[in-house]
Order: C-alpha cells, then sequence, then structure tokens
C-alpha cells in the first residue's frame, strides 16, 4: 500500500486547484500562504486565494510577495467564527494551518469557524487542518524545548489572566467535525519542525508581559521564577534553527 510519510504529502495528497476558490484561515505571516502558492506555481494552477485573519499585520508583506501566483488574492481581516461576507457554498477547499488552536483561546469559538468552514464550502468541497498536538496527550521528554516552551507561556498567561492557545485533541476535532456534517475524515499525527527564532520572540515577548503587568497575585518569587526560566530556555536554544513538535493533519469533506 501507498505509504504516505510527510506532513505535507497527507495534506496535499490528491488536492488539485485548477480553477478552485480557496478560503485559508488564520494569514498570521504568511507561513501557509506560501505553500499554497508554491504549490500554485508549481502546477501551474489557476486559483483564487481569499486568506483571512483577524491580525492584518502581514497582509502588505504578503500581498506583495505573492499577488502574482494567483488568478485574484484577497487578505481579509476576519474572524472565522463570523464569515458573513463570504457566501453558502461558494468556497472548493478550505486550508486551516495551526489556528483552530488559537480561535479555541476563548472555549467553543473553534465551533463557530468549522460551522461557518461547513456554511461556506461546496458540497464535495476540501477541509485541510494542521495543528499542534494538545501538551497533556503526548510525552514531552521527547520535545523537551516545544514542551517547556509552552508551559512557560501557559503559565504566564493563567498567571496573568491572558487567554491561550488551546491546542485540541485530533479526536476531539474529529467528532466536532462529525456533528457540523463533515463526512471522510481522516488524520495522522506527524513530527513538525518549527523555526526557533520566530518561537523564541513569542517567548520573550510573553516574558515582557510577565514583567510589566501587574495583577492581584502580584509575586516576586514567581515573576522572578518565570523569568529566569524563560530566559534559560532562549539561551538554551539560541542559535538553534528549528526544534520538533508534535503534530497532526486532518482532512474532511462536506
Ligand atoms: C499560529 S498563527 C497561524 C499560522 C499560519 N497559518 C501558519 O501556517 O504558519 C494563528 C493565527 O490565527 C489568528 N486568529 C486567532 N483567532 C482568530 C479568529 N477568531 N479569526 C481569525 N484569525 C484568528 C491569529 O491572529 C494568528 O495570526
Amino acid at each position: 500500500m501507498y505509504k504516505i510519510k510527510s506532513a505535507e504529502k497527507f495534506l496535499w495528497d490528491g488536492i488539485d486547484l485548477e480553477g478552485k476558490k480557496v478560503l485559508e484561515g488564520g494569514t498570521s505571516w504568511g507561513n501557509t500562504t506560501d505553500l499554497i502558492a508554491k504549490k500554485v506555481r508549481e502546477n501551474q494552477w489557476s486559483t483564487e486565494l481569499i486568506s483571512i485573519d483577524i491580525d492584518d499585520s502581514h497582509f502588505e508583506e504578503i500581498e506583495e510577495r505573492l499577488q502574482n501566483d494567483f488568478k485574484s488574492l484577497s487578505l481579509r481581516r476576519g474572524d472565522l467564527s463570523n464569515l458573513d461576507f463570504i457566501d453558502d457554498q461558494s468556497i472548493d477547499v478550505i486550508i486551516c494551518n495551526y489556528t483552530l488552536s488559537s480561535v479555541d483561546q476563548f472555549p467553543m469559538r473553534a465551533l463557530s469557524a468549522l460551522k461557518e468552514f461547513y456554511r461556506v464550502l461546496k458540497p464535495g468541497g476540501d477541509l485541510l487542518i494542521t495543528e499542534e498536538m494538545p501538551i497533556w496527550s503526548v510525552d514531552s521528554t521527547s520535545y523537551p524545548y516545544w514542551s517547556k516552551r509552552l508551559r512557560i507561556i501557559k503559565s504566564i498567561s493563567v498567571l496573568r489572566g491572558m487567554s491561550y492557545f488551546n491546542e485540541i485533541h485530533p479526536k476531539d476535532l474529529e467528532v466536532s467535525l462529525i456533528t457540523t456534517g463533515f463526512k471522510d475524515i481522516i488524520w495522522n499525527e506527524f513530527t513538525e519542525k518549527i523555526n526557533a527564532e520566530r518561537a523564541t520572540k513569542f517567548l520573550d515577548k510573553r516574558k515582557q508581559t510577565l514583567i510589566k503587568g501587574s495583577d492581584d497575585l502580584e509575586n516576586k518569587k514567581v515573576n522572578d521564577g518565570l523569568t529566569e526560566l524563560t530566559e534559560e530556555l532562549v539561551k538554551e536554544f539560541s542559535g538553534t534553527e528549528e526544534f520538533s513538535a508534535p503534530g497532526y493533519v486532518l482532512r474532511g469533506r462536506k
């Protein structure tokens, strides 16, 4: 039997975007947008892409970089849990990478996003999702940097009363998708490589929040401890280009 090895192969297996309208959920700095553009270029597809993020800070640079790769490229600021600016059954393929856990910072909001995905997809349309595994579901010693980094970020966020990413287990995502109406759901776990420089920047930002912030749980020892842990981790991984993280790719169809 043909064995699909990499996450990228599993995600793209059998996907043809010729003449298709694609929706990307969670543009961010455009990692996945770049990947879609690369596939479109390689296959000389004529593809329309609408990419949506609640934060538009990278839109200008992405538009400049990729506008010539698509038949049309539209970067829209919007909340994936409310896509009322997109018509019912108007999209052929939805690609949503590393974003549902961010939407689910506000628990259950990802379900509203899935409901919107189902509404805007054409019957037979594909939904492709990549996410990180939840930290409790893996042996964290196998992913030392990933796991320490996540635990520090989450601890600081809880201490400061801030929301934080809620990674969704693929089994729970599968149930939510079936409940929403999706079918033919398959998923596979993978070890992903994450850009260490970007990840470290995010960690440092959280440390700044801890140092600057104040709330009614102020405790110097806790603050100093978490600051020290953050600095140690940044030092330990300075010079590292990428690190491993446990992830999965899930595919479903309307
Ligand atoms: C980790 S980034 C996505 C990374 C990108 N897709 C990739 O493949 O590298 C998560 C993104 O989700 C966006 N986001 C979070 N909640 C959202 C929501 N409710 N609607 C739209 N975008 C949201 C954030 O602004 C952030 O840019």
